[in-house]
């Protein structure tokens, strides 16, 4: 069977590097795009997966680039010809969107734009899957499915909704084979260090550790549906091995507040949440989305695939991990 190529968008983010794991053991060419950065340290995640250019039988190559730049993206659609192209790329941070409402527009929302136009001219045959965010349905009440309408409540958010019905309208008016995965939030121990679930699991590893004594937290009643993210890239080829284009939610269906996470996470190394946690507003967002949980059915019976790992477990081998990479000396910086 030929080798199959992938492109992937946001290859040095936590979905990005599993992403890229599993297409490689699947014996697939896989190329990324990386960021120019004065330092190589963006590429951490994927520094394991590293060929050296010269190597023969090479499988991953890393082109320097930007969603940003629609000409970029044009070029290296027509030089790799992707199969399958996954679009991880975006500034993902809902509480830096509030400060980054243009930037984040940009690259999240038009970023999509950008890459189903570069698509379009190409005029190649290949499968583009769009990293949507159940961040779409701010207000709406759960359980969140395929059929709930939008109300998004971050420019994130608002970013996200233009990249979905980008895909869909690209899909109905050009016959692409464009998908969208409304994926709730999935963790894992390469989650970044400033998003909720990370920030709590290794400032419980520092507290332990007698290196700090509290984390700062924003809304802890915020209701959440958290999956293990290499589970979840699983979904996305899935999605593109499909016989028919179609959306999906991706989702455990289990809600649990941050509250339950910090909980589960402090008493795992035998500490009282209570005595570590502050509250500090800076952490809230200018509007808030109160409660979302997937309702995983139709990818369920449409394609087989189900998220395992619940969100406690989750929670354990999250603290676990930054327990080991501190004492591995990996992860020196205090809690942000
Ligand atoms: N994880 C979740 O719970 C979740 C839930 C729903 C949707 N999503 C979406 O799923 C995708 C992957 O999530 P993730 O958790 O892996 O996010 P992440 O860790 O923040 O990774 C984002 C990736 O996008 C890259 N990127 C940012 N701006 C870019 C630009 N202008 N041009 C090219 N690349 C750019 C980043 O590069 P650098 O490494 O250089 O910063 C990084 O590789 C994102 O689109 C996210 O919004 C995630």
């Amino acid at each position: 069977m030929p080798t199959r190529t992938a492109l992937i968008t946001g290859i040095t983010g936590q979905d990005g590097s599993y992403l890229a794991e599993f297409l490689l053991g699947k014996g697939y060419e896989v190329h990324g795009i990386v960021r120019r950065s004065s330092q190589i340290a963006s590429t951490t995640r994927i520094d394991h997966l590293y060929q050296d250019p010269h190597e023969s039988n090479r499988k991953l190559y890393l082109h320097h680039g930007d969603i940003t730049d629609a000409g970029f993206m044009v070029n290296l659609i027509r030089d790799v010809q992707p199969q399958e192209i996954y679009n991880l790329a975006a500034q993902s941070h809902v509480r830096v969107s509030f400060d980054l409402p243009d930037y984040t527009a940009n690259v999240t929302g038009l970023g999509t734009i950008r890459l189903l136009e570069a698509v379009r001219a190409s005029g190649i045959d290949t499968r583009l899957y769009q990293a949507g965010s159940s961040e779409l349905f701010g207000t709406i009440e759960p359980p969140q499915d395929e059929n709930t309408p939008f109300h998004p409540r971050s420019p994130y958010g608002v970013a996200k909704a233009f990249a979905h019905w980008s895909t869909v309208n690209y899909r109905e008016s050009y016959d692409l084979f464009a998908v969208n995965g409304i994926a709730f939030n999935h963790e894992s121990p390469r989650r970044g260090e400033t998003f909720v679930t990370r920030k709590i699991t290794r400032a419980v590893a520092r507290i332990h550790a007698g290196l700090e004594q509290f984390v700062y937290l924003g809304n802890v009643d915020a209701v959440r549906d958290w999956g293990y993210a290499p589970e979840y890239v699983t979904a996305f080829w899935h999605m593109l091995q499909a016989d028919e284009p179609r959306d999906y939610i991706l989702a455990t269906g289990v809600p649990a507040t941050v509250r339950d996470f910090a909980e589960v996470a402090f008493r795992h190394v035998g500490l009282d949440w209570r005595e570590h946690v502050q509250i500090d507003k800076r952490y809230e967002r200018p509007a808030e989305v109160p409660a979302l949980t997937g309702d995983p059915s139709r990818i369920k019976a449409g394609l087989g695939w189900e998220a395992t790992t619940k969100w406690d477990d989750l929670a354990r081998l999250m603290v676990d991990a930054d327990i080991a990479s501190l004492q591995a000396g990996n992860d020196l910086r205090s809690t942000p």
